[in-house]
């Protein structure tokens, strides 16, 4: 069969979507400057889906650095891996900046988090190692996880029983191989925003050996004490060995950065082929990121404010009954119960009649019967964002329940 012909028949889970959702569900455009609210087919609409947790993205400072480094520098500078041609001071400046804001000491400043992380586990792990990772860790570590030669286990997610269940069998397998234990969470789980239990994982070094390595992409600058993340919020930041951020969420850039020992930083930067086989980031993003950071040190009012919102959304919504799963952190999901049709129908009414935009999450990705509604507070919501939230959401859940959505499918829920 030609392959394309493949292809075309069967255009993959969402792509076989596409003619109904694209622009409206799936790939919508948002425009206008980051903010609370944005611009979504040509309406105003409260935004609800962007990770600029700390307001960072459109912040006045940070976007006359961004605009100054790329005055000076322009957008291709430096050229090259860093390994060959395009490592900088600035570069070396932030990977130490941000290793001391999560209390580690050595830092490694990533091209981007995605590609990062699926080959830090590919670097970290040779054929005669096992990793035992989260049931529902994101895509980056299931892809980097899929890389890896040796056994590899899931444990259900969060499940501690489960972990020790598979870390028995891990152990069987390395005392027979001489290998070593790859351990890996999230520090806080993107979708239903509970924290990963890491002071769980960590107990069980009591009975066996393992490292730790911690994707904390939502609970950089939003947990702990200074914003140093989950690990720092549940008390075991020094358990982590190594530790992973994004720059895609609180630090509203691009790059990531992993932090832990001086020699397995070391190790990393010299063994991992995305960074090796990879330009560098250029100038604005690293000039930037140290602006963000410098923010994020020293005002620490901007964590407090995102934790106003996101607690006078989390219990406003719980107040009028709805069920917000377990989550332990500034992500909020609304469980509802409902159809994949249904689902569309709400999120159409919320975004054109009440002008809420949120994400959708609906089967494949949890089962059937299921709706989750994703809502991201940031620094830069109001008080009266979450009230207008709120008063639209008790609205369209008792729509949803008297079966106003169970009308008209896909197609018709589409606004044209
Ligand atoms: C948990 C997690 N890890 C990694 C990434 C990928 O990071 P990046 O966008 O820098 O590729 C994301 C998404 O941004 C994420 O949510």
């Amino acid at each position: 069969m030609d392959l394309f012909d493949r292809i075309r028949e069967n255009a993959g889970p969402l792509g076989k979507y596409a003619d109904v959702a694209e622009g409206y569900y799936i790939f919508p455009k948002l425009e206008g400057d980051i903010a609370n609210r944005m611009i979504f087919n040509g309406k105003e609409v409260i935004v609800w889906s962007v990770n600029n947790y700390l307001g960072l993205a459109n912040h006045p400072e940070v976007r006359a650095v961004d605009a100054a480094a790329g005055a000076d520098w322009g957008m291709a500078y430096p050229m090259g891996s860093r390994m060959m041609s395009g490592n900088t001071n600035y570069h070396c400046e932030l990977e130490d900046k941000l290793a001391a804001f999560v209390d580690k000491p050595a830092g490694l400043l990533v091209n981007f988090g995605y590609q990062a992380m699926t080959s830090s586990i590919d670097a970290l792990l040779s054929r005669k190692d096992v990793v035992v990772y989260d049931a529902e860790c994101h895509a980056c570590i299931v892809d980097g996880v899929r890389m890896h030669l040796g056994h590899r286990f899931a444990f259900d997610h969060n499940d501690m029983a489960s972990l020790e269940k598979n870390l028995r069998r891990a152990q069987a397998l390395v005392e027979k191989s001489g290998g070593g234990i790859l351990v890996i969470s999230e520090g806080v789980f993107g979708m239903g925003g509970e924290q990963g239990d890491l002071k769980g994982i960590i107990k069980l070094r009591e009975k066996y050996s393992f490292r730790l390595l911690v994707d904390d992409a939502h609970g950089f600058g939003t947990l702990g004490a200074t914003g140093a993340g989950a690990g720092e919020e549940q008390g075991v930041q020094d358990e982590i060995d190594v530790y992973f951020s994004t720059f895609a969420k609180s630090m509203a850039g691009i790059g990531a950065f992993f932090a832990g020992e001086p020699d397995i930083m070391q190790y990393l930067k010299y063994n991992m082929r995305s960074q090796i086989f990879a330009k560098s980031l250029p100038m604005p993003f690293v000039i930037g990121g140290l602006k963000r950071l410098e923010l994020l040190k020293t005002h620490p009012e901007l964590k407090d404010r995102l934790w106003t919102i996101a607690t006078a959304l989390q219990d406003g919504l719980r107040d009028r009954g709805f069920n917000l799963g377990h989550t332990t952190s500034c992500v909020t999901p609304v469980v509802l119960k409902g159809s994949v049709d249904e689902a569309t129908q709400m999120v159409n009414d919320l975004r054109n009649n009440y002008g809420i935009f949120c994400s959708i999450v609906v089967y494949p990705v949890i089962p059937k019967g299921m709706i989750i509604l994703r809502l991201i507070p940031t620094a830069v919501h109001t008080l009266e964002d979450v009230e207008v939230t709120l008063n639209a959401f008790s609205e369209v859940a008792d729509k949803l329940s008297a079966g106003t959505y169970s009308e008209g499918g896909f197609a018709e829920a589409r606004i044209a």
